[in-house]
């Protein structure tokens, strides 16, 4: 079957076989099935570049279902399975008055691919408030729990990303939020902007949400509408020795200190001075109002996203001397 509807990307691949499973018990079957020895799993598809035909059984991980796994004094443990889309269980925080998510609004993708890169956006990682999550082991098909510790989160990145690559199957994820005194991130310049525009002064989660809903829609493509993988490239991260020579030949160039020692750069910065915004090879392109996203016109083939990237890498690299890296994981 194509896998075009079930990558954001909306790349035209198809897979040999494929299962949707609803349950954890329907998930182990899959992994049992002998009949075909390899298994990809699939959750919301919204951080993968898929460059060819799968030949394995595809599993797409559709495990439903949220509840409240403890109630304490201020917060609870909010437990979602896999198959929540992400952004519809943000809602059901904030229809539920449960604070630490909002600034997490529209990301797309699904719960259980929210620890795999330890998702971020204005000021909030999913490390901020993640307790938990439970994940089935391939190769014994046991259950295992995580926690924070476990899973090594980093700037967008996580343990199930590096040692423990391909070996776990994300089934259910726990946060722990709050349920009064939310303490609120608005940090960031654009999220001070838009409520100053809405003449909120003191604001609810869901004013933070609504706010960071438009702000993404205003620079971010819908990926029902233009197929693309959010940021396709992490924010370099160069040592203070760089950032001095860099920072000398690019004056205007925006920075965030990392520590005493690192600096990360926008990679969309980059991008743009490079001259790709907005610019269009055949149907992949550049996004012309978010450099760091790549985005599929229409037909594009994940080998043809891999080539504008590869040549993005090269002239940021020629031009600023510094080596931009994929988020996006490319299957390939
Ligand atoms: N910029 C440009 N040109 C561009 C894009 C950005 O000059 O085409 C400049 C902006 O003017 C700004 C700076 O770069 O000074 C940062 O831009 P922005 O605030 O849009 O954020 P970002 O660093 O490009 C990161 C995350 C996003 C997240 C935003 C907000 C990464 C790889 N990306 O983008 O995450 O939404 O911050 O927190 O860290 C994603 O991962 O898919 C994603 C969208």
């Amino acid at each position: 079957i194509s896998l075009k509807e079930y990558n954001t990307f909306g790349i035209d691949v198809n897979a040999k076989h494929f299962v949707s499973v609803s349950s954890v018990n329907e998930l182990i079957m899959a992994l049992k099935n002998s009949d075909y020895p390899k298994k990809f799993i699939l959750g919301g598809g919204s951080n993968m570049l898929l460059t060819k035909d799968i030949d394995a059984l595809v599993i797409r991980v559709d495990i439903k279902g949220i509840s409240v796994a403890e109630a304490g004094n201020g917060y609870a443990l909010i437990e979602a399975n896999a198959g929540e889309n992400w952004h519809q269980f943000v809602l059901w925080t904030l229809q539920n008055n449960y604070g630490g998510i909002e600034n997490l609004s529209l990301i797309p993708g699904n719960v259980g691919s929210a620890p795999i890169q330890n998702i971020g956006a204005y000021g909030v990682e999913l490390k901020d408030v993640f307790h938990s999550c439970r994940a089935i082991n391939i190769n014994t098909l046991e259950t295992e729990t995580f926690s924070l510790e476990d899973c090594k989160f980093a700037y967008r990145d996580s343990i199930f990303k590096t040692s423990y690559k391909g070996q776990y199957v994300i089934t259910s994820l726990t946060l722990k939020l709050t349920t009064e005194n939310h303490l609120l991130h608005t940090r960031y310049g654009a999220i001070q902007n838009t409520l100053k525009e809405k003449g909120i002064a003191e604001p609810t989660i869901q004013d933070i949400s609504d706010a960071v809903i438009s702000i993404r829609q205003s620079k971010l493509p819908d990926p029902k509408k233009i197929g693309n993988s959010g940021s396709f490239f992490k924010n370099p991260v160069i040592s203070k020795k760089e950032f001095d020579s860099f920072i000398e030949k690019n004056p205007a160039a925006p920075y965030y200190i990392v520590s005493e020692s690192e600096v990360k750069v926008p990679a969309g910065w980059l991008i743009e001075q490079a001259g790709f915004k907005g610019k269009r090879f055949g149907d992949a392109g550049v996004h012309n109002k978010q450099a760091l996203v790549l985005v599929n016109h229409g037909k594009a083939t994940g080998k043809e996203l891999i080539a504008l990237a590869d040549t993005i890498i090269s002239s940021v690299k020629e031009q600023f001397n510094i080596t931009l890296e994929q988020e996006v994981n490319i299957i390939s």
